[in-house]
């Protein structure tokens, strides 16, 4: 059942509290610099069209994994000079092409008498941002009087945290109980997308597991099998697989607990096109200087690892992509962090965005897959690059996620 969004209710001068996933990337200078925006570009749209109808917004998000305590390296200050610098070059639509030009205010809490004070003070179109939320214990453990104080500072609740609501925690799953509340632009897309693939595939559907672990997708490829046409496997996962298969892989990365389990979804996959590679690039050592070869077959000799897929592997996959019409993909081919092994993963992606501008529709999830879409220069050929890693995950493996069942259906 779809959920109940801004754009069904009248939200006229309301005081809002929306929930984003500020938890960006920083390097570790000082004052500490935001290394990838993405995700707070991703919540304007919501502010945009909330500040457009008069409202005052107090946002509020987690960063990183402070645990309970108030460390100054996970403060969201340079989120709001950010998020105010964005909004600076942003247009507003409802005033004749003025920029929005807020300053977004910095709240040194999210609790407590001084951010009451402020919250109160907020004026039309104002924006407020509320410190980490997990510099609290109280967030993760989804106390309720801490979620009860949250929903005291505003009317109405939003929540935009795609990358966050497979958490519950008191701003994703508790604050729904003390204020109405409804899904923002970004968490709409997200579910549209993720949704859509999972419900209403255009066919053929292709999946494109990759990464080291099996053991992180079992879920996935077990939720997937039944609904897509075709399954492609790279990254150290394949080798597990193939070790369960008898085959040769020299010392390449295993899960020897999960041979069996490898072995259960071969089985399981009888129905459907199930792709692991056949060929392998291998390396004397992972390092950028190691001795390299593209093996002649499927077996890797001892002494030698997998690192990527090889080009046999590259032209059969790439084959399948192209006459995809829906493609996830979730997880890199190889090694990709290093130059000479990141070809596979490189040939993926560019074969994902050939079939994307054919019309197929592309969903891209988890950091090291958009960060490789992005590095190859691709991240606007796709339909919809996912700002949640593990929240995408559990989408695809049809997890139910307490951030989206706290919200009214339509
Ligand atoms: C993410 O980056 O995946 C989300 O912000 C959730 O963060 P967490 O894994 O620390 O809960």
């Amino acid at each position: 059942m779809p959920k109940l969004t801004i754009r069904d209710i009248d939200l006229k001068n309301k005081k809002i509290l929306m929930r984003a996933d500020y938890n960006v990337p920083l390097d570790k200078s000082s004052p500490r610099q935001i290394t990838d925006d993405t995700r707070i570009k991703e919540s304007i749209p919501t502010i945009k069209h909330l500040i457009g109808q008069g409202c005052s917004l107090i946002l509020c998000s987690h960063l990183g994994r402070p645990k309970g305590k108030a460390l100054p390296e996970f403060s969201l200050k340079p989120v709001a000079e950010r998020l105010s610098e964005l909004l600076g070059q942003e247009v507003n639509p409802h005033t004749n092409g003025q920029s929005i030009g807020v300053r977004v205010k910095f709240a040194s809490d999210c609790v407590g008498d001084e951010v009451k004070k402020l919250a109160g003070s907020l004026k039309p179109k104002d924006i407020l941002l509320l410190e980490n939320l997990r510099f609290h214990p109280e967030e993760e453990k989804n106390n309720e009087n801490f979620a009860k104080q949250l929903s005291e500072l505003a009317e109405f609740f939003v929540q935009d945290a795609f990358g966050t609501v497979h958490r519950a925690h008191a701003s994703t799953a508790g604050v729904n109980k003390f204020l109405p509340s409804a899904a923002g632009f970004l968490l709409e897309k997200e579910i549209k997308y993720l949704g859509d693939s999972l419900q209403n595939p255009k066919r053929p559907f292709v999946a494109i597991l990759g990464g080291a672990k099996v053991s992180d997708k079992i879920g996935v490829i077990e939720n997937l099998i039944p609904k897509v046409d075709a399954i492609i496997i790279g990254g150290a996962m394949a080798y597990t697989f193939l070790k369960a298969q008898g085959i040769r892989v020299g010392s390449s990365r295993v899960e020897e607990d999960k041979l069996e389990v490898a072995k259960e979804i071969c089985k399981k996959s009888g129905k459907i096109t199930f792709l692991l590679p056949v060929d392998h690039v291998i390396a004397d050592k992972l390092d950028k200087a190691a001795n390299v070869e593209n093996t002649n077959g499927i077996e890797i000799k001892d002494g030698w690892m997998g690192v990527d897929i090889g080009d046999s592997s590259i032209s059969r996959y790439c084959t399948v992509i192209l006459s995809a019409k829906t493609i996830v993909l979730n997880g890199p081919m190889g090694v990709f962090e290093i130059d000479r092994f990141a070809k596979g993963t490189n040939a993926i992606s560019y074969a994902i965005a050939d079939a994307t501008s054919n019309g197929a529709v592309s969903i891209i999830g988890g950091g090291d897959s958009v960060s490789a879409v992005k590095k190859a220069g691709l991240a606007e050929k796709m339909s919809h690059i996912s700002t949640g890693g593990g929240a995408s995950l559990e989408f695809l493996e049809g997890k139910e996620l307490p951030g989206i069942a706290a919200l009214k259906d339509k």
